[in-house]
């Protein structure tokens, strides 16, 4: 039988990217996004082995909705990509307390309690994967919330490993490096400061070129199949080598 998998934030860039990939290996997706339009796009684009259900990842309202409609439509689920987020570029003078607060709602604090509320429907062995960042590591000038959300993501990724063995739920971490997708577009950065961050990672990352969302999906898929049984906490850093500089 296909393994169940939810990713939030399924509708666009890294999350799209892994729908497709696993839809095309024969799982079931479920994406979640705020919105409708896009949900509705990326369904029509994933076929009919993907689901898609309109959930803010900030509101825990929203997340025990969520799980209570695939509880009733979908059952139990194999794994769990805890993918939405957001980033927004500003410096550390000018990120104010509403900017503080949807970030780490959003790629923190929701992301937390996704998995906390998703832990009833998913089965034993499964998998969680939370999406992080070489922001984690690796210094960028204008993120200071962003990588303090990503930080206090990953850290948690030991703890639950622990407390959640029981259930056996294993819970590891994707670090992608700087990635082409919309995200750059929607942080407020200027057309010229995005080229100039594409090419600066395409010219010095091994690879040379710049990380795709298609390069992540094979090793999302790994992660949640039972071939990574045996890992827990890994961190898989997904950057084209860029941080070895
Ligand atoms: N691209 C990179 O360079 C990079 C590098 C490292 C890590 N990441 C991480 O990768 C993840 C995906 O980013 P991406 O680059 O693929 O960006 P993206 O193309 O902007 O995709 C973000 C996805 O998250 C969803 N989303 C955002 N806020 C949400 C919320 N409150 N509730 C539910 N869904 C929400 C978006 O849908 P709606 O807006 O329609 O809700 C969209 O589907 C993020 O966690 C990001 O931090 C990205």
């Amino acid at each position: 039988m296909s393994k169940i998998i939810v990713i939030t934030g399924g509708t666009s860039g890294i999350g799209l990217a892994c729908a497709k990939y696993l839809v095309n290996n024969n799982y079931q997706v479920i994406i979640t996004g705020r919105n409708e339009m896009n949900l509705k796009l990326a369904i029509e684009e994933l076929g009919v082995n993907a689901f898609g259900y309109k959930s803010d990842a900030s509101s825990l309202k929203e997340i025990d909705h969520l799980v209570n409609q695939i509880k009733e439509n979908h059952g139990i689920i194999d794994g769990l990509f805890v993918n939405a987020g957001i980033f927004k570029s500003f410096s550390f003078e000018d990120t104010n307390e509403a900017l503080f607060d949807e970030t780490m709602n959003i790629n923190f604090k929701g992301a937390f309690f996704t998995v906390q509320k998703f832990i009833p429907i998913l089965r034993n062995p499964s998998s969680v994967v939370l999406n992080t960042s070489i922001a984690v590591f690796k210094t960028f000038v204008n993120t200071s919330v962003y990588t303090a959300s990503k930080a206090a993501l990953e850290s948690v990724s030991k703890v639950l490993n622990i407390e959640l063995a029981p259930k056996g739920i294993r819970v590891n971490v994707i670090s992608p490096g700087v990635t082409e997708t919309p995200i750059q577009k929607k942080s407020g950065m200027t057309d010229e400061a995005i080229d100039g961050l594409l090419q600066h990672f395409s010219k010095t990352s091994p690879i040379g070129r710049i990380v795709q969302p298609t390069d992540i999906a094979p090793i999302l898929e790994f992660l949640v199949s039972d071939r990574s049984l045996v890992l827990r906490n890994e961190k898989i850093v997904i950057d084209g080598g860029s941080t070895l500089f």
